[in-house]
């Protein structure tokens, strides 16, 4: 067993760096693409069998030190009421956004047994076919808030401010039904076999520390202590997160995501020592050359050189026009460059 990921989450010394990526089990794998040929994205997730293998299709191909559930943010929502689809090249499209104290009453109690059974199932399927440790994840409260808010993939996150400043009681009424939802989704991920989660607040870089501090700081608190007993270690992901990570620690963590917008050494100096970091090779630098794919991640190495709890990963998600040939390259580069290190 390869625990190379639960180590270093920990703080503990590793024989090599653990390397996994975000969007590791996406379009830019052939094998996906063949079998996303006869299924979509949904039909996957919610088939266990197939979810098992697309999981574990990265553990093999490319040699990674972790694998993460194959799923999307949106999946516990359904279980919430919420009608959605994921438009392909887009991302997820809501029915009918959230605009009111009545919409926020409308939706239901997450109950992660009866509502996703089937990524329970999947989980202890993958668990019997890994050597290496499984990630599970959910989407932060904000970040799962501004799709709902929204209705559609944004930039300006504009609908979301607006009803988190003009009304204040709805969008706490909001993020507390996503954190109490999350945090139930979470434990069961762990109950069914995970051995690590990861919060994923992509889109919380838009905000104010200020905001960040007032608006979201209780709720994504409220899941980090819900998840304390249980023992897994938890990674905090961002990105564009640079002036917020002193409240992001706040909100809890044993792991801090950042991305390329800052260097990592910045960022863990900002973050401290009893924490790890993760990242931050910005996911473009793979459509470059082997020797600039070489030098970008040996810099991203050397700025952690000689500290315990570096895990290397890209700073969001692997780009659907990536080569394996040079993930694994990368893969392989990481391990061997910090194999003497331990
Ligand atoms: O390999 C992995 O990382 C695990 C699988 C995973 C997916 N979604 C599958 C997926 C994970 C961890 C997610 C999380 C997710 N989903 C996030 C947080 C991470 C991030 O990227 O910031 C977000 C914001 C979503 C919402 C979402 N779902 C988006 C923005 C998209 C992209 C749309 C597109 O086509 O480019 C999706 C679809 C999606 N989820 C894909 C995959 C592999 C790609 C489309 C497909 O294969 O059909």
């Amino acid at each position: 067993m390869n625990d190379r990921l639960v180590k270093a989450c920990r703080l503990q010394p590793v024989d090599a760096t653990p390397v996994w990526f975000m969007r590791q089990a996406g379009r830019f794998l052939p094998e996906y693409r063949k079998i996303r040929e006869k299924h979509d994205l949904i039909s996957i997730c919610k088939n266990p069998d197939l979810c098992a293998e697309v999981t574990s299709l990265p553990v093999e191909i490319l040699g990674v030190d972790a694998a993460i559930m194959f799923a999307d943010i949106m999946l516990p929502l359904e279980g919430m009421g919420v009608k959605f689809e994921i438009k392909e090249g887009l991302g997820p499209l809501i029915h009918e956004p959230i605009q009111s104290l009545d919409s926020v009453s409308s939706l239901t109690t997450l109950n992660p047994k009866e509502d996703v059974p089937y990524v329970l199932e999947a989980i202890a399927q993958v668990k019997k076919i890994l050597n290496v440790p499984l990630i599970g994840f959910c989407g932060a409260p904000f970040t799962l808030a501004s799709y709902l808010i929204e209705g559609r993939p944004t930039r300006d996150f504009l609908n979301t401010k607006m009803l988190m400043y003009r009304d204040p009681k709805t969008w706490h009424a909001l993020m507390n039904e996503l954190a109490t939802a999350m945090a139930s989704y979470l434990r069961a991920q762990v109950k069914a076999g995970v051995d690590v989660v990861q919060l994923f607040d992509s889109w919380v870089g838009c905000l104010s520390p200020h905001d960040y501090h007032q608006y979201v700081l209780p709720h994504s608190r409220r899941i980090f202590k819900e998840l304390e007993g249980t023992g897994v270690p938890r990674i905090h992901f961002g990105t564009g997160t640079s002036n917020l990570l002193e409240e992001m620690k706040q909100a809890g963590g044993d792991v801090f995501g950042v991305d390329w917008r800052i260097p990592i050494d910045v960022a863990w100096g900002r973050l401290g020592s009893d924490v790890g970091i993760q990242g931050n090779l910005d996911p473009a630098v793979l459509l470059g050359t082997s020797e600039l794919i070489k030098s970008q991640a040996g810099e991203v190495l050397m700025k952690t050189k000689g500290r315990v709890g570096h895990i290397f990963n890209l700073g969001h998600g692997m780009l659907p026009e990536t080569s394996p040939q040079k993930v694994i390259e990368l893969v392989n580069f990481v391990h061997d460059s910090t194999q003497s290190s331990s």
